[in-house]
């Protein structure tokens, strides 16, 4: 139990200084960080097969008319980025976390592959992640629980081998639709994430 609570305690912290490092972060970011991030996210692909980031993500528009891209009108930041069913081949950059207002991201049916960058824990504002039908391998990261927002998980066939979300802290995830069937997942899945029954 002590050793739960501790464990519960260090990632309590954890936490505690990523969200004072997260708002520093969003202080010193602006819409050139998030062109920056996607052009980095855009270096990382292996192939773009009809070649529609290669062209339309130019180094000369604005992010927020970029195919995928859609900007909150108040702050004009990257909010949502939908590059959904594209054919892509890559691994996510770890620059993505620089996306200080993004609420919505959805890589759904590509081929994404490698684990995922820690530094998506950075997104603090993050209500929905689909990243269905992609080759994402390794862990499912424990910090999926304390991105206040979330609220949409979708992790469905991928190459997740472990769940990393102890049953101790499962209980204050706020995610409500949560999907990771057909990854080759081991050990324990918690009876209970947040208020789903898995
Ligand atoms: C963004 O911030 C950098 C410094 O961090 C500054 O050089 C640049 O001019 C800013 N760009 C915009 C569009 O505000
Ligand atoms: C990128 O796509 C958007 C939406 O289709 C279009 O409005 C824009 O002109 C394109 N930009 C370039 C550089 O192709
Ligand atoms: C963005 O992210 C990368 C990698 O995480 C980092 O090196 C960089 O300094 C960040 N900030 C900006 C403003 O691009
Ligand atoms: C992500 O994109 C796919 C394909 O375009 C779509 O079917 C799915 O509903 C999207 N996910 C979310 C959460 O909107
Ligand atoms: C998972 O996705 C791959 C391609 O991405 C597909 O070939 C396979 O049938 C899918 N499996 C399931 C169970 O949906
Ligand atoms: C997915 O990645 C694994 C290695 O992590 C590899 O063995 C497998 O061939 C990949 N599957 C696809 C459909 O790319
Ligand atoms: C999670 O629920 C258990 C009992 O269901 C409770 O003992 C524990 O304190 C809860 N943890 C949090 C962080 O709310």
């Amino acid at each position: 139990m002590s050793v739960m609570r501790s464990y519960f305690s260090s990632l309590a912290a954890l936490c505690i200084v990523q969200c004072l490092t997260s708002h520093l972060a969003v202080a010193l970011t602006n819409i050139t960080t998030d062109k920056s991030a996607l052009l980095a996210l855009k270096s990382r692909l292996t192939i773009d097969p009809s070649y529609v980031l290669w062209n339309n993500w130019s180094d000369s528009t604005s992010v927020c008319t970029w195919i995928g891209v859609t900007c909150n009108s108040r702050h004009q930041r990257v909010a949502s980025l939908d590059i959904s069913t594209m054919g892509l081949i890559g691994n996510l950059s770890p620059e993505i976390g620089n996306l200080s207002f993004l609420l919505s991201l959805n890589l759904s049916g590509n081929a994404f592959h490698g684990v995922l960058p820690r530094e998506l824990a950075k997104l603090r504002r993050l209500e929905g992640v689909d990243f269905m039908f992609n080759n994402f391998s390794g862990v499912i990261p424990s910090w999926f629980v304390f991105l206040p927002q979330l609220h949409f998980l979708n992790l469905r066939n991928n190459s997740f081998t472990n769940l990393f979300i102890q049953k101790s802290i499962s209980n204050i995830s706020k995610v409500e639709m949560l999907d990771l069937s057909f990854n080759p997942l081991g050990g324990e899945i918690p009876e209970k994430i947040g208020n789903l029954y898995t």
